[in-house]
């Protein structure tokens, strides 16, 4: 069954919603060869919004060469490099003249090359004796890509993740070869908003002020119900406009779990959708997720889990360590609330959404975050 409501990836601008004013000035940055640097809370729709602007470039644009990496699984210079040349093999067309140059470049490092079994996608293993050759194969990659007299557009997915390599100079080594490129634009994106900020703002690191910043928030309301009215109306089924602001209300417009939730409601294949169809789906996801929940807890101590709990019932908690918060679901001191949250935002359990003036606390999980609401 052709299901409308994508849950992974990107693949149509029919089948995504809005971000029409992010998406602009993306074009515009990239066009302008501004380097940005993109960030939301997780699953919020970063990797989505980046496939949608390449969607976009192809047509509007067929002469920029467009390279997506994602180094979340990367640990290391090594691999950041290796999946740095695997993304550009990927992206440049079979047959191009590109793709010959940069085949004739990679194999004078001397990689083993192999074909992953089931995506039939290259995979090289370099091998290196110092760091310094490290660095300067980085180099050379930059430079290469550099020097083929085509606009470039190189997004880093999970970028935050080099925070994490045993190399201590990772930001500095890149701002390097991102100020010498000239026909590259970067898109830097990330989740961690604490981290990102720091590379990115912060005055006394190399990366300081040399991007735009993009933050991605939840898409308008309205926006989103019309998208979902008209992808079940297309489809030939009716959805009661209340059962609508019902499924953008409880997944708090979170994109992952509202596009979740329509899925799973489409699948079920009711043709008229009201309140109780999308409670049921509501029950049975929540349901699916159970299993998981129970390893959280196994995970996590007895206060750990009891301040999860508080913040789901609460819905979202601004202060924390307000006396009434603390009173209520019995949590302790003040200090003993800000480690319960820090360790949770910490696993990824929790997100924290600083504003100008608070922090605000949710469950990172809108499903999970339900099912711990009604303990
Ligand atoms: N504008 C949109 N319209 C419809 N679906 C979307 C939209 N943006 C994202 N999605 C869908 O929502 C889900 C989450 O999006 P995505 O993976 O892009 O988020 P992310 O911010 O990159 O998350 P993570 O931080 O976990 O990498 C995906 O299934 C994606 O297909
Ligand atoms: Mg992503």
């Amino acid at each position: 069954m052709d299901n409308p409501f994508i849950i992974k990836s990107y693949e149509s601008k029919e089948l995504f919603c809005d971000r029409e004013e992010e998406l602009q000035q993306l074009l515009r940055n990239t066009t302008g060869h501004t380097d940005t640097t993109l960030i939301s809370q997780r699953r919020m729709g970063k990797t989505g919004l980046i496939l949608r602007l390449y969607d976009e470039l192809s047509n509007e644009r067929p002469d920029i060469q467009t390279i997506y990496l994602d180094i979340f699984a990367s640990r290391n210079l090594d691999d950041f490099i290796k999946m740095l040349a695997e993304a550009a093999i990927r992206a440049f067309r079979p047959k191009s003249s590109l793709l010959d140059k940069l085949m004739v470049f990679i194999k004078a490092l001397r990689p083993q090359i192999s074909f992953d079994p089931i995506t039939g996608e290259p995979q090289l293993q370099i091998s290196y004796q110092t760091a310094h050759e490290k660095e300067y194969t980085l180099r050379g990659l930059f430079e290469f890509l550099d020097s083929q007299n085509t606009p470039i557009v190189l997004a880093i997915d999970e970028f935050q993740q080099i925070r994490k390599y045993p190399e201590q100079n990772m930001e500095a080594l890149l701002r390097t070869y991102t100020q010498l490129t000239k026909n590259i634009t970067f898109i830097f994106c990330g989740s961690k908003r604490h981290i990102m900020t720091d590379i990115f703002a912060n005055e006394r690191k190399p990366f300081y002020s040399s991007t735009a910043f993009v933050s991605l928030g939840k898409i308008p309301f309205e926006k989103y119900k019309d998208f979902i009215v008209n992808l079940f109306g297309q489809r030939k089924r009716s959805v009661d406009s209340g059962a609508v602001d019902f499924i953008l209300e409880w997944t708090r417009r979170h994109t992952y779990y509202t596009q979740q939730l329509c899925h799973t409601i489409y699948d079920n294949g009711v043709t008229n959708i009201g309140h109780d169809e999308v409670k049921s789906s509501c029950a049975q996801l929540m349901q699916q997720g159970e299993a998981v929940y129970l390893q959280y807890r196994q995970m996590l101590t007895v206060k750990q889990w009891n301040f999860l709990i508080a913040i789901a019932k609460e819905g979202c908690v601004s202060q924390i360590t307000s006396a009434e918060f603390l009173r209520k679901y019995r949590i302790g001191t003040p200090s003993t609330a800000r480690k319960q949250a820090d360790s949770l935002c910490e696993k990824g359990l929790l997100n924290a959404e600083t504003t100008l003036h608070r922090t605000e606390y949710t469950v990172n999980d809108v499903f999970f975050s339900h099912w711990l609401e009604r303990l």
